[in-house]
């Protein structure tokens, strides 16, 4: 577990920004899987100002950890948050974008995405592999969409399941455990001091840490790496 902390948001989105443009440097097809929620919009749009001309985006492919099961114009919808935020500023083929349709019906999205990533991405150990997966972590530990509370999704046998967000009652398509932990790399980006204590928690193994999914992120690659601002790695004494 690589663990890097930066003076900023700006800063963290540029030590992010610099891992996606060495992938794309590498002339190989790379396959991303994004994170959704707030913390990406900083830095996807650092992404497309600073290194919007740089990043060779034909060489990546985009796909979403999970996605809200609304419409893609919708405000909630993960995929509208990185066009705005990135697609929208940058020149990727369109072909190179895998949404979730979060305008069907759940189940069945999460049946055709299970077999959009198995028949894209290379099956390693019987699993779709990424290249890199990005995520983000709730307040309650949670990530993709797998929360506390049925934090036994994330052992699912499936590609992606249908998860229903605790407060809201939003339902979402999420990727599960096997996948995140088959990938060769995983990026979780953390901000905000409301996350330092459950940072702190999983990061040193204290406390609850076996309750929040984000504790369950193991690669077996080992190549994990938290990407945290001064905030969030606040309670983190070194
Ligand atoms: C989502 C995300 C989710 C997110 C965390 C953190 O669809 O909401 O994929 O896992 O990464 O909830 O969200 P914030 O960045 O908004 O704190």
């Amino acid at each position: 577990m690589n663990i890097t902390v930066s003076s900023s948001k700006d800063s963290l989105a540029e030590e992010f920004a610099y891992v996606l443009k060495e992938m794309s440097d590498t002339g190989e097809k790379i396959h991303v899987a994004l994170s959704g929620g707030s913390t990406p919009k900083v830095i996807f749009d650092y992404i497309a100002e600073e290194l919007g001309e740089d990043i060779l985006w034909d060489n990546i492919n985009f796909y979403w950890g999970d996605e809200r099961c609304v419409p893609p114009t919708d405000s909630e919808s993960n995929y509208k948050m990185t066009v705005d935020h990135l697609l929208s500023k940058v020149d990727m083929p369109e072909e190179n974008i895998f949404r979730v349709l979060g305008e069907n019906d759940p189940e069945e999205e999460a049946i055709r995405y299970s077999k959009v990533l198995e028949s894209e991405l290379p099956i390693v150990n019987g699993i779709p592999q990424f290249d890199l997966v990005m995520l983000g972590m709730g307040d309650d530990g949670h990530t993709v969409s797998i929360f506390p509370y049925n934090i036994e999704l994330w052992d699912a046998k499936e590609t992606c399941v249908v998860a229903v967000h605790p407060d809201s009652g939003q339902k979402r398509v999420t990727i599960t455990g096997k996948v995140v932990n088959n990938a060769k790399a995983v990026a979780f980006l953390v901000t905000g001091a409301n996350k330092a204590e459950k940072i702190k928690e999983i990061v040193m193994l204290e406390g609850n840490y076996e309750k929040y999914p984000a504790s369950l992120v193991k690669p077996t690659s080992d190549d994990l790496t938290w990407y945290l601002d001064k905030e969030a790695a606040k309670e983190l004494d070194f």
